[in-house]
């Protein structure tokens, strides 16, 4: 039977690839970093992965939870028309980063291109970037999200994160909340319901994967 999944290369970011990360950064939250940033964390910043997906062949038609704002909808971007009526075809689809010092890995950032949201590459990048913690052993990992982003707040307790705490006021933008989240143990059991998700996701997209092993292999020696 014919493969109908949608195919994704997952794989490290690059230089080349800090335009097209700034414009899905500037898509995905109201205080992109600067594009010097994205040049640290992949230059200097021995601490840092980031990681980008890029999807093979056409993007969807329209995405399931994807609702451009008003200033995506006026720049032609979020509804896959440029505006002249064109598809605009996202050469990345997401990206996503993290640093690891002493046993702590801490998510720095995650976004999906708005026309590929609710199609499980979100959880693709998270599981990797979970994945890639386990493989460097780490203890935990950790992250920061907006008390109001209840999406991104269910992708992360789906994959066991728990809020440990509140940082008051953290967004500069709008003085919000965050709540900190954590995976406190990755031991045996998040193993293998971390293998258990990677199998699930495999269901869904096939990942060419120019980083680690494919989701649909134990992704972890037991
Ligand atoms: C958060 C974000 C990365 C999720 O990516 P996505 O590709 O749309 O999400 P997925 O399709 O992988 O969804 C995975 C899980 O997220 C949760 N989720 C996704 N869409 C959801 C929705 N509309 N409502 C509630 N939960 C949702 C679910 O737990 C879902 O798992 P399920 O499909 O088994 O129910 C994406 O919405 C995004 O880029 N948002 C803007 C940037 C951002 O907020 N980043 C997080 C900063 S902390």
């Amino acid at each position: 039977m014919a493969d109908t999944r949608p195919q994704v290369i997952l794989r490290e970011m690059t230089l080349d690839d800090i335009d097209q990360v700034f414009n899905l950064d500037r898509m995905s939250f109201p205080t992109p970093w600067p594009i010097r940033t994205y040049r640290y964390e992949i230059e200097d910043n021995e601490h840092s992965c980031m990681f980008v997906l890029e999807p093979v062949g056409e993007p969807p038609v329209r995405a399931k939870t994807a609702s451009p704002r008003w200033w995506e909808r006026l720049l032609g971007l979020g509804n896959g028309s440029n505006g002249n009526g064109h598809h605009a075809t996202p050469f990345l689809s997401g990206y996503s980063g993290m640093w690891h010092i002493a046993d702590e890995a801490h998510v720095s950032t995650i976004a999906v291109h708005p026309e590929w949201r609710g199609r499980k590459l979100g959880e693709l990048l998270l599981w990797s970037m979970i994945r890639q913690a386990m493989l460097q052993q780490a203890a935990q990992v950790t992250l920061e999200v907006r008390v109001s982003n209840s999406l991104a707040q269910g992708l992360y307790r789906k994959y066991g994160f728990e809020v440990m705490g509140l940082r008051k006021g953290y967004y500069r933008d709008n003085g919000e909340d965050a709540y900190m989240m954590a995976v406190m143990r990755l031991d045996e059991a998040y193993r293998a319901r971390l293998n258990g998700f990677g199998r699930a996701l495999a269901q869904d997209i096939h990942v060419i994967d120019r980083w680690w092993g494919q989701p649909s292999e134990e992704p972890l020696p037991g």
